[in-house]
């Protein structure tokens, strides 16, 4: 077998670990050139005899390198350049770049179709999970007709820790920020956009459906609070934020990415800290249900090399499994179309005549409450009122909570979350 000649661009934690993994393995791979903004950072890695590359996009143009590995990140330049100039020079991708993947995923395949190369992109969801094989290959008999995914670990420890500690969600963000196990810029993961990047990739994937982000509401974990995590305890269930994409009414794909009640039957419910999950329906198979880490250095390169030995294998697949012309374009729909029940805080004053100033909008908008509960006296304003929902579909119950949000007794804006039947 021919050695694979690989030019890695970024030497972060994933970088580093693709290097290291790829040292161990010189009769297969032969590390041929690196790139990274820091030259000068201590790596403990030896570069010796690996040529530095200033600008990461001249990886893409050397005669003596196979494979790119793009660890970079970042939905633009230089990732986005660096990938879109290796496949026009005939060199098969591997990336660990979701974000790219979400913006650029369908030119990208195409560009990869057109030059007969691959892109491959294992890393890019759920970090060491083989997600993306399992849907792509394992699951290739089966019509997919939902996917759940707990797809970001820093959310995941944040309403882990929330509930372990009955810390405040800023709390908890600050010390995970001193503990460098949140970013100083947290908004990517905990406002749910490094999840739907995720959520895009697998939809398309699972539904042979061209990605696309622009469609999929997304909200994210800062509103939630102790307070939620307690009642939804005592109601049976864990709140997780969870990315869900499913066939809905029309052949539509439903997808969104929302914090979420999980009831605790499930195995979802029991995915805890920084770890991911993700759980598929498949029309032959039932559930399928996979968890681990889905972050950090060894985990993620653990996708990367699998990449790189199935180019090593000569696997040729097409990036979202299809070629890139026979991707569907299937109608889209989000948060308003979901079906099933929802959990809903109001913030109060705590007065005579609250309920009956908020049921008639209930009513009017067809809301059948399932339970409602109001803990104790406030000690000060707002006190919350918890609404359990029947089934409704999220259209109805925005339209209820944004006239209840005008009455004069609610303090705060209501916040919703569906409840899954997983
Ligand atoms: N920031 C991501 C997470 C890891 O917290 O899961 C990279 O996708």
């Amino acid at each position: 077998m021919e050695k694979i000649r690989v030019g890695i661009a970024g030497l972060g934690i994933v970088g580093a670990s693709v290097y290291k993994i790829l040292g161990l393995n010189p009769s297969q791979f032969n590390i041929v050139a690196v790139s990274a903004r820091d030259k000068l950072k201590n790596r403990e890695l030896d570069f010796k005899a690996i040529a530095w590359v200033d600008n990461p996009i001249d990886l893409a143009m050397r005669d003596d390198i196979d494979v790119v590995v793009e660890v970079m990140g970042g939905d633009d330049d230089p990732a986005y350049s660096l990938v879109k100039k290796s496949l026009q020079h005939k060199k098969s991708v591997v990336t660990a770049n979701k974000a790219l993947l979400a913006k650029h995923g369908l030119e990208l395949a195409r560009l990869a179709e057109e030059n007969n190369v691959g892109l491959y992109f294992e890393a890019a969801v759920a970090g060491g999970i083989p997600i993306i094989k399992m849907i792509r290959e394992g699951l290739a008999a089966n019509t997919i007709s939902a996917i759940y995914g707990i797809l970001n670990g820093t959310c995941n420890y944040i309403l882990t820790t929330m509930e372990q500690t009955g810390q405040s969600f800023n709390g908890v963000l600050a010390d995970a920020q001193k503990l460098g196990y949140a970013e100083a810029d947290p908004s990517l993961d905990v406002d749910g956009g490094d999840t739907a990047h995720k959520l895009s990739i697998l939809t398309s994937l699972a539904f042979g459906c061209v990605p696309d982000l622009e469609s999929m509401s997304v909200a994210g974990i800062r509103a939630v609070t102790i307070e939620d995590i307690r009642v939804a305890d005592e109601l049976g269930y864990k709140i997780k934020l969870v990315g869900q994409a499913q066939i809905s009414e029309g052949m539509k794909i439903l997808h969104m990415v929302s914090p979420s009640l999980v009831p605790k039957s499930s195995p979802m419910a029991h995915v805890g800290g920084v770890l991911n999950a993700v759980l598929t329906e498949g029309h032959l198979v039932g559930q399928s249900f996979v968890a681990g880490r889905g972050a950090g250095g060894l985990p993620t390169a653990s996708a990367v090399v699998a990449d790189l030995i199935d180019i090593s294998r000569g696997t040729k697949i097409c990036a979202f499994g299809k070629p890139v012309t026979a991707l569907s374009q299937s109608p889209k729909v989000s948060f308003a179309d979901w079906q099933g029940e929802f959990y809903v805080r109001i913030g109060v004053k705590d007065e005579a005549g609250v309920i009956a100033d908020i049921a008639p909008i209930l009513r009017d908008s067809n809301i059948s409450i399932e339970s409602l509960i109001q803990k104790g006296h406030a000690t000060e304003d707002p006190v919350s009122i918890i609404i359990m929902t029947h089934d409704t579909n999220g259209q109805d119950v925005m339209t209820a909570m944004n006239k209840i949000a005008t009455l004069k007794c609610v303090l705060e804006k209501p916040f919703i979350m569906p409840v899954l039947k997983i």
